[in-house]
């Protein structure tokens, strides 16, 4: 058996066996949810602290939900950051929290790579888990897709999986790209006009092209990104519609992917831009049983990280 995680920063080689567990753990939190145990005391008398660098309505409620569903204390510290001596303030801000005797603390920062930061400079005994930083990670994210994936299609290495949208800013691409090659999937296609295009190395053996009706043809899974205005450069951006045109998840593009092709997304939406209302909102969107999932996923890491 692999060993129990301390703290959670990336998915980036992380052991199958590891995702998988912490899959199953998730899914069994979900069954015991809706056999009506809510509940559980399992990090009754633990306190977490959610330090929120950037804004986040889903994420953040998810793991306070998670935090609460096994009992924990929860702090949330929501914090509009925009020192650029991010080091200080930052360690500041730790050991001042941390002197209050923490357990774990679930960061997101748009600078990539704070989580290690502060594994690194964290007391020893609280665990780190990241909640997003940068471009770089979302792992519970790409935990919770492929948990939402292998409830529908859980024979991974017949999947084709198009990734569409903003890749370049992602860290929801780069850690559900981790994941989904750790499960083991067949291929993977990324695809986004070339401005949003991320370096060829940065994803090997992933197919990367800016023809998204190419891409889709037969895909079994379609993750479509949020454009993400307030991280690129403004000459980046492409005019909406003429993105919406040539990007834009709508009903004669999804024909175009395998019958009954899971569609997600990992929010929030831009309705019209990357996706059309009537995907969004239809039979093949997986979209809200992601957000049920996080919950689960989130109990499961939590759990993972703070198990005695
Ligand atoms: C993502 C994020 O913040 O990285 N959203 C989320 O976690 N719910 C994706 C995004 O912002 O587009």
């Amino acid at each position: 058996m692999s060993s129990r995680l301390r703290h959670l920063t990336t998915l980036e080689h992380l052991p199958r066996e590891t995702i998988e567990r912490l899959l199953d753990r998730a899914e069994s939190m979900r069954e015991g949810c809706a056999h009506g145990t809510r509940k559980l005391d399992m990090l009754s008398g633990r306190t977490i602290l959610n330090l929120f660098f950037e804004p986040s309505t889903r994420t953040r409620t998810s793991f306070e939900l998670a935090a609460r569903r096994l009992s924990a204390d929860v702090i949330n510290f929501d914090i509009g950051f925009s020192s650029t001596s991010k080091g200080e303030a930052l360690f500041d801000t730790l050991h001042t929290l941390e002197a209050m005797h923490l357990d774990a603390i679930v960061v997101r920062h748009k600078v990539s790579g704070t989580p290690e930061e502060l594994v690194r400079h964290a007391m020893s005994g609280v665990s780190v888990i990241n909640a997003g930083d940068g471009n770089r990670a979302h792992p519970t994210q790409g935990l919770l897709d492929v948990l939402t994936i292998r409830q529908h299609r859980p024979d991974f290495k017949q999947l084709t999986v198009v990734i569409c949208g903003d890749v370049k800013h992602s860290r929801v691409a780069r850690s559900d790209v981790h994941a989904l090659k750790a499960m083991g999937v067949k291929e993977i296609r990324l695809c986004s006009p070339r401005a949003l295009m991320p370096e060829e190395s940065e994803f090997p053996g992933c197919v990367i092209t800016d023809d998204f009706d190419a891409a889709i043809e037969g895909a079994d899974v379609v993750i479509m990104l949020r454009l993400q205005k307030e991280r690129m450069a403004v000459t980046d951006l492409p005019d909406e519609a003429a993105y919406f045109q040539r990007y834009g998840l709508d009903n004669p593009r999804l024909a175009r992917a395998a019958k009954g092709a899971l569609v997600m997304h990992p929010g929030p939406l831009n309705r019209g831009i990357e996706i059309a209302p009537e995907v969004a909102d239809g039979p093949q969107s997986r979209i809200l049983e992601q957000v049920g999932n996080g919950v689960f996923v989130r109990m499961a890491v939590l759990a993972e990280v703070l198990g005695r």
